[in-house]
């Protein structure tokens, strides 16, 4: 019987499967949840409205950083200087960064091979495909420049959680309401998706000969290691509090629900 490595072939079973439970369920859930998400985040940046508050500079993520001469000049900490455009998101500095962040990750790698490519649709399952040759050729041996879009993520993450800090704003100075629990709720969850990435896991402990050597780096690799066993809930968590904080910014600012304020 074949072993099932590279391009081997399978064992000799007629059936596509043998499995009898429901294995189909978790890539069909994974294509809705993706392509709704998917679909809902393409029709808002290109939106290019309610995306800032301005009584309470509130910003969504999906405008961050605001870089377009259409950008309200407040919500644009780091100048306008990208054209107005229609085909051109307000924050398409760093868009692209994000999505090929989170499309070379390695968590969604598996979701959206398993669910969209069907390779395979899940484990003991044949797939369609005839030949295989997984991450090593071109194009998908590109994936391995992941942990490069990891560093990028942080410089974003940190532009998030200075939009969060603006955010305690009011017309009369300091300001706090529900939108400013939202918009740290959010970012906090970003930076432990973001801590919990697999290159994190290997900058902060690989390449070591003897842990005992690198106490601090051995800590924070057991403290990444924890949050790496997290990485898929994290992933979809992170993509719920995105999409739920863009939605809340959106609401205010349409004027379709007012912002709850506890203090201004
Ligand atoms: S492995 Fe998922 S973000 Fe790096």
């Amino acid at each position: 019987m074949s072993t099932g490595t590279l391009g081997g072939d399978r064992a000799k079973i007629a059936r596509r499967t043998i499995r009898s439970d429901r294995w189909w369920l978790s890539p069909l859930l994974t294509v809705l949840g993706l392509t709704a998400w998917v679909t809902y985040a393409t029709v808002r940046v290109f939106m290019q409205k309610h995306y800032w508050v301005a009584d309470y500079h509130y910003l969504t993520p999906f405008y961050s950083p605001c870089v377009s001469k259409g950008c309200v000049p407040d919500s644009a900490e780091f100048g306008r200087f990208l054209p107005d455009v229609w085909w051109l998101p307000f924050a398409a500095l760093t868009l692209p960064f994000l999505l090929l962040f989170r499309m070379t990750c390695y968590y969604y790698r598996k979701a959206y091979y398993r669910s969209f490519w069907l390779s395979p649709p899940a484990c003991a399952v044949a797939e369609p495909h005839k030949t295989y040759s997984g991450e090593t050729r071109f194009p998908l041996v590109l994936q391995n420049i992941h942990r490069y879009f990891f560093y990028a993520a942080v410089v974003i993450s940190l532009v998030n959680t200075l939009d969060a800090v603006h955010a305690f704003h009011s017309p009369k100075g300091f300001g706090f309401g529900l939108g400013n629990i939202v918009l740290l709720v959010n970012v906090v969850m970003l930076w432990i998706y973001t801590a919990s990435c697999h290159s994190c896991r290997h900058i902060t402990g690989g390449r070591l000969k003897h842990f005992s050597a690198h106490p601090i780096r051995y800590r924070t690799w057991t403290f990444v290691s924890r949050l790496n066993t997290r990485h898929m809930e994290l992933a979809w968590i992170t993509l719920g509090t995105l999409a739920l904080t863009d939605f809340y910014v959106m609401a205010v600012s349409a004027g379709w629900i007012n912002d709850l304020r506890f203090i201004n």
